[in-house]
């Protein structure tokens, strides 16, 4: 995988000393690190082009037993060294990535305990952890608290939702200064909260901000295995502290012998298109297990019975006479999906289990992940799906019950595996903070957090297994993805967000998708699931009525939901509308058709977060181009500019694109779709209707 590997090798020790300052430079000289144990207190600040990004912050951390290693430092040893490599990911946005650092390890006494601070000096951003070894004097490893300091400034703007609180990843964003943030502010802007106290005030992350003087950041963590999720918790004066979710009996990381935090992640850019190219967080990640055998992960596209469950409500998941998963309609859609050159159909409700109050406290019912419903035979069903070259998407809906999960899950796998099932959708749909259910040692129930260490490890143990059994892994109600993609490649998408299913049953509103590119996609692929035709007058007001609610919309256009095919990067990407509303628009669905999932190139033709962005890629088996672009409810025209295309070719350009007429609220379903022949010297307007958007198929000539 790997091409190109140099290292320059430096190592400076210095005597020990109390107060210390130490300045780390990234490659190109411009973000500068400055450490320092002033006053016995371990800081780190940062600047780049002698702009502030984080002013003077706290390090270090404290651990059971009264071991607190946040003061009293000294500085032992010193070693840096510059590491300059390319890679080449399979499933991917880039073909080539470089991943380019200066490193410095500090090795730092703090009364007489050891620990290592790691940091990665980017030309895009920092990288910082925390490894505390193996020693006689420290007993236990269990982390009490983490005081790691982001220190912004106060006239900061954030793009943030809340952490602590009942719907994990799965809620709109609010746009605060950053001692805003908090349940309190967030129920007066966006949803009301406030009755969900249990937890305190803090974002999620990948958290963004535009820093007053101009730069962008976003605040992240990398390689989040066996630890538990960053929160950041505002302090005052623009100052964010790391705070992470707690066991259940308070402690918040219980390890053995050793510690190694997670990568502490600050993308820093001068502008909003520049922080959606940066690759730290996969740079920070390892190459998978040269022991297992990935070659059999692949991308694709998929249909679903789903949207007829959760957008239509036509069907249900239960048994009843209206239950979607079903022989028959199996069939017709597989037949479809396969006539249009899909690879994969996901079917929901097909398993034991479900009944109409199944969601989403956790308790309840458990799901089987074996014992399929009597109208759906898998075993026919699966010689039909791999006569018409579809793999059936399985799916797992654990309602949060992560133990009976675990204890069918080899079955369950095997199962999937021996009917040729390549992906599986996983969900820990569970609305209710702090109410994952682990039974202890002695017995008893205990209640956790979504994004707690019980739950990193869970999702680390299914998709190991996953890996055994030759199957992708696409998470619902996930924990959010540090990278762990690149090496584990089976971990092909997850959602991790309000993503399109809120518009079938609620509303996301018609802004939101203008905020997703610049703080959740900044973390990694997301299976928003795309491709909705029918925009309104789709939802019955309950399966069997035959009478259509006709308040329920979905807050875009038909060409802008195309467009999200470029936008939302998903190795295994959906097309989410039922096949009979594809069919009244089969000239718009045949971008959906051609659309790639697996690209060489991303480039950013304009950007603004919140109000408007362009994404041009190319597909990775072509020389073809895929430019997108979405506007928020304001409509806009872009002139557009191809001279990112090569300057040896001619291109046939398709756009699909809003009419002058089209508007998300009114009149969402119409499109036009137009050609022109372009090369890089072309240059033409395009219009985006008010929550519209475009999307263009470049062909080459
Ligand atoms: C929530 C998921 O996001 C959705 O896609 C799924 O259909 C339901 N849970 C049921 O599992
Ligand atoms: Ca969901």
């Amino acid at each position: 995988m790997k091409k190109l590997f140099y290292l320059i090798f430096t190592i400076f020790i210095f005597s020990c000393n109390n107060n210390y300052k130490k300045i780390i430079f990234s490659p190109d000289n411009k973000i500068q690190v400055f450490i320092s144990t002033k006053n016995n207190e371990l800081t780190y600040s940062i600047k780049k082009d002698e702009r502030s990004v984080i002013k003077t912050s706290k390090l270090g951390i404290v651990l059971k037993d009264n071991i607190d290693l946040t003061k009293k430092f000294k500085i032992i040893s010193f070693n840096s060294k510059t590491h300059s490599e390319k890679w080449y990911p399979k499933i991917r946005e880039f073909k080539e990535i470089l991943n380019e650092y200066n490193e410095a390890i500090l090795e730092i006494e703090s009364e007489n305990k050891k620990l290592f601070l790691e940091l990665r000096l980017f030309n895009d951003g920092v990288a910082f952890r925390y490894k505390i070894p193996n020693q006689k004097i420290i007993k236990k490893y269990d982390v009490i608290d983490e005081i790691t300091e982001f220190n912004l400034s106060e006239n900061d703007s954030a793009w943030w939702n809340p952490a602590f609180s009942y719907r994990r990843y799965e809620f709109l964003f609010a746009n605060t200064k950053i001692d805003d943030i908090s349940k309190k502010n967030y129920s007066k802007l966006v949803e009301d909260i406030s009755y969900d106290s249990i937890g305190i005030d803090a974002a999620q992350t990948p958290l963004t901000i535009k820093k007053n003087n101009g730069l962008f950041l976003s605040i992240h963590e990398a390689k989040l295995v066996d630890y538990s999720s960053m929160t950041l918790a505002p302090r005052g004066k623009g100052k964010l502290e790391c705070e992470l979710y707690p066991w259940s009996d308070g402690v918040k990381v219980k390890l053995k012998d050793k510690i190694t935090t997670p990568w502490r992640t600050i993308q820093i850019a001068n502008s909003s298109s520049e922080l959606l190219k940066s690759n730290i967080i996969l740079n920070l990640n390892d190459d998978p297990d040269e022991k297992i055998d990935y070659s059999w992960v692949n991308t694709g596209k998929y249909m679903g019975v789903w949207w007829e469950m959760i957008g239509t409500n036509e069907s249900t998941w239960w048994p009843s006479k209206y239950h979607g998963a079903n022989n028959k309609k199996i069939e017709k859609y597989i037949d479809f999906a396969s006539e249009n050159g899909f690879d994969g159909l996901l079917v929901e409700g097909w398993n034991e289990g479900w009944y109409p109050e199944w969601c989403c406290k956790g308790d309840g019912i458990p799901f089987s992940f074996t014992k399929s419903l009597n109208d759906f035979d898998f075993e026919k069903l699966s010689r039909y799906s791999s006569q018409k070259n579809i793999s059936i998407v399985g799916h797992h809906e654990t309602g949060g019950q992560i133990q009976n999960y675990e204890n069918q899950l080899e079955e369950a796998f095997k199962l999937y595996q021996m009917m040729g099932v390549k992906y599986i959708k996983t969900g820990y749909v569970n609305d209710v903070s702090k109410n994952i259910k682990r039974i202890d040692v002695n017995g008893n129930i205990q209640r956790e957090w979504h994004h707690g260490q019980y739950m990193i490890n869970h999702f680390k143990k299914v998709i190991s297994l996953a890996a055994k059994y030759q199957l992708c892994i696409i998470t619902h109600e996930p924990i959010k993805d540090t990278g762990l993609r690149r090496t584990y490649p089976n971990y092909i998408s997850r959602e991790g967000a309000k993503g399109q299913e809120f518009n079938g049953f609620s509303s996301n509103g018609v802004n939101h998708i203008l905020d997703l590119p610049f703080t959740r996609l900044l973390s990694g692929p997301m299976d928003y699931t795309p491709g909705i035709f029918q925009l309104n007058n789709f939802r019955y007001t309950q399966p069997g009525s035959g009478v259509i609610d006709k308040n329920a919309i979905v807050p875009s256009t038909i060409a802008k939901e195309l467009s999200l095919y470029v936008i939302i990067y998903s190795p295994m990407q959906m097309a989410a509308d039922l096949p009979k509303h594809y069919k009244k628009h089969m000239e718009a669905f045949e971008f959906i058709k051609n659309v790639p999932v697996n690209w060489d190139n991303k480039i950013i033709l304009n950007s603004k977060i919140s109000e408007y962005l362009t994404i041009a890629r190319k597909d990775s088996k072509s020389e073809n181009w895929y430019v997108g672009g979405i506007t928020n409810e304001r409509p806009r025209e872009f002139e557009l500019d191809f001279s990112f295309l090569d300057s040896n070719f001619e291109y046939i350009a398709k756009i699909y694109s809003d009419t002058k007429d089209t508007h998300w609220k009114n009149n969402p379903m119409e499109y036009e779709i137009s050609s022109k022949i372009i090369n890089n010297k072309s240059k033409f307007n395009i219009f985006l209707a008010p929550g519209g958007g475009f999307a263009i198929e470049i062909v080459k000539k």
